[in-house]
């Protein structure tokens, strides 16, 4: 039988290889799983149907983290006439909707579920792109919180025949995960396995608190 059982200090836990069980009212406070359990081996992943959870009462299913490595984007364009002004430069428009798509890309590879765009920080179009030209775009997950996570995507621009490339866009976006209904639902939480990607969930709740105090003002 693959099911398992593992002990913590305040509670047990039975797990499917691969999932949580997490009772209700366990969720931490900082938004994203605690991660003393991550250890479970994906090769052993059973999918749990979610009519189970319900069916047998149990609250809440959080799947394990997983590591920004496994949804990171990157999209290379040719920039056409129909991409671009009548200066010749690519629409800002037109690369707002490859930062969306992009970003969007990540967020569902890694949250597993639908997901929509709630946010889009400031964007700052440092050089422009030209017709003829190239524009790569990166996007990698920053930080998970309760149903909703964050994406940084970075552009840059490239002239094929130099091969010169230079930085054109840099965005964080926010996603929150949804149910067939619509609803918010938990995001998979993000791995941090570094203290990089621990300075970069600290700095995705920073950058969080600050988005919803500036939404709140605006109401
Ligand atoms: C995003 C959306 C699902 C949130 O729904 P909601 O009923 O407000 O849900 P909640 O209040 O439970 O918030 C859900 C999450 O969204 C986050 N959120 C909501 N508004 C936000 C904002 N302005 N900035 C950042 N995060 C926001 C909340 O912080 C929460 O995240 P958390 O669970 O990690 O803390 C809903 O507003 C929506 O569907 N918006 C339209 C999305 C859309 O059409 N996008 C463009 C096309 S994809």
């Amino acid at each position: 039988m693959l099911l398992r059982t593992i002990a913590t200090e305040s509670q047990t836990v039975s797990t499917f290889p691969g999932w949580r069980w997490q009772p209700p009212g366990k969720s931490t406070d900082s938004g994203f799983a605690d991660q003393s359990l991550e250890k479970v081996d994906r090769r052993w992943v059973l999918p749990i149907p979610k009519c189970w959870c319900s069916m047998f009462g149990m609250a809440t299913v959080i799947p394990l983290p997983r590591s920004f490595r496994e949804s990171v984007t990157e999209m290379t364009e040719y920039v056409l006439p129909q991409h671009a002004n009548a200066l010749g430069n690519v629409f800002g428009g037109q690369i707002m909707a490859w930062v969306d798509l992009c970003a969007a890309i990540t967020a569902q590879r890694h949250g597993g579920h639908m997901a929509v765009t709630a946010f889009v920080d400031d964007l700052m179009f440092e050089h422009p792109v030209k017709v003829g030209e190239v524009v790569h775009l990166r996007a990698q997950l920053t930080a998970t919180f309760r149903t909703s996570m964050e994406v940084e995507v970075t552009v840059t621009g490239e002239d094929l025949r130099t091969r010169r490339r230079w930085p054109c866009v840099h965005a964080f976006l926010t996603f929150v995960c949804i149910d067939d209904q619509g609803k918010p639902v938990q995001v998979t939480p993000l791995l941090i396995d570094s203290e990089q990607m621990e300075k970069s969930q600290e700095r995705g709740a920073e950058r969080r608190a600050h988005r919803l105090r500036r939404t709140i003002r605006n109401e």
